[in-house]
């Protein structure tokens, strides 16, 4: 199945988005990679991608570019890691973060990747096919670049695991219609798609593995979960200010009476190129 829909998630417009805006989701992003939660999640894709010495890989939406110098730990001495992503500007930030490590930074596009065949022994992204308007070409694009033998990684949220207790079922429902009903992003079911596209794509040993992440401090969830930042949706003007007052009302009476509880779901699926 290929859902191709135009662009509107604002991780495929950081370019276009104003200096205030796009330094919010780079916080935003930085927040994620300090977080215990995300980097158990990278511990997981990084045994699934096993980087070894010598190896090409292939990052692309890198962010900050903080997995790609990672893995090119595992790289050194004489391997190389290409760190792309869609915006100049991410890729601008990535470099000035650049440590000299084996780093090359590029802007390209997952759904055409713009390298020859078999170029890479491994390639990842993560948290970038929820938003792509065309993941599955993304996914082919991945594998194709990768040559025979070679792992591919896939890790992305699976929104459609997003829980709440201790706060009233019809905020949830209005907050999660407002900002994952086809605001933010693409596809709210990506994580759980991944084994499937990896399969389809004709990849062999494919595993998957996904990874809860659960919080009871409303503040450390709102490093993860859009909608429990009180800062980026209010700038982004996402957020009705009448359902963002109730809504944090709501947040903070369960925080207080130490009811609060969140839970999101992110896939890990690997497979190898035949
Ligand atoms: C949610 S962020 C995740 C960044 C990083 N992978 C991480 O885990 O911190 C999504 C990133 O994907 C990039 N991106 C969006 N669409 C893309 C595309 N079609 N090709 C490459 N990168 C893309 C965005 O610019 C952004 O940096």
């Amino acid at each position: 199945m290929s859902t191709v829909q135009p662009d509107r998630s604002p991780f495929t417009q950081l370019d276009q988005m104003s200096q205030e805006m796009r330094d919010s989701v780079i916080a935003a992003l930085d927040g994620m990679a300090a977080d215990p939660q995300i980097q158990r999640v990278r511990a997981r894709a990084l045994d699934a991608l096993r980087p070894a010495p010598g190896q090409r890989l292939l990052d692309v939406g890198c962010g900050g570019g903080e997995v790609a110098r990672g893995l090119a730990a595992y790289a050194a001495p004489t391997g190389h890691v290409t760190a792309v992503d869609l915006a100049e500007a991410v890729v601008e930030i990535a470099r000035s973060r650049d440590d000299g490590s084996h780093v090359t930074y590029e802007v390209g596009d997952v759904q055409k990747l713009g390298y020859p065949d078999g170029s890479f022994d491994g390639a990842r992204t993560e948290r970038v096919l929820q938003h792509v308007a065309d993941p599955d070409a993304a996914v082919a694009e991945l594998v194709r670049v990768t040559r025979s033998g070679g792992r591919v990684c896939l890790i992305d949220t699976e929104w459609d695991s997003l829980q709440f207790d201790g706060l009233p079922l019809e905020l949830v429902g209005a907050m999660r219609q407002t900002l994952l009903g086809g605001v933010m992003l693409h596809h709210t079911d990506m994580g759980r798609t991944l084994r499937r596209r990896l399969v389809r794509a004709g990849l062999t040993e494919v595993a998957c593995e996904p990874v809860p992440l659960w919080w009871t401090d409303p503040a450390k969830a709102a490093v993860v979960l859009p909608m429990v930042s009180r800062h980026l949706p209010k700038k982004a003007g996402i957020i009705p200010a009448e359902l963002q007052k109730s809504w944090f009302e709501a947040v903070d009476e369960a925080a207080g009476r130490d009811e609060f509880l969140a839970h999101l779901t992110i896939w890990v699926a690997v497979g190898v190129v035949r």
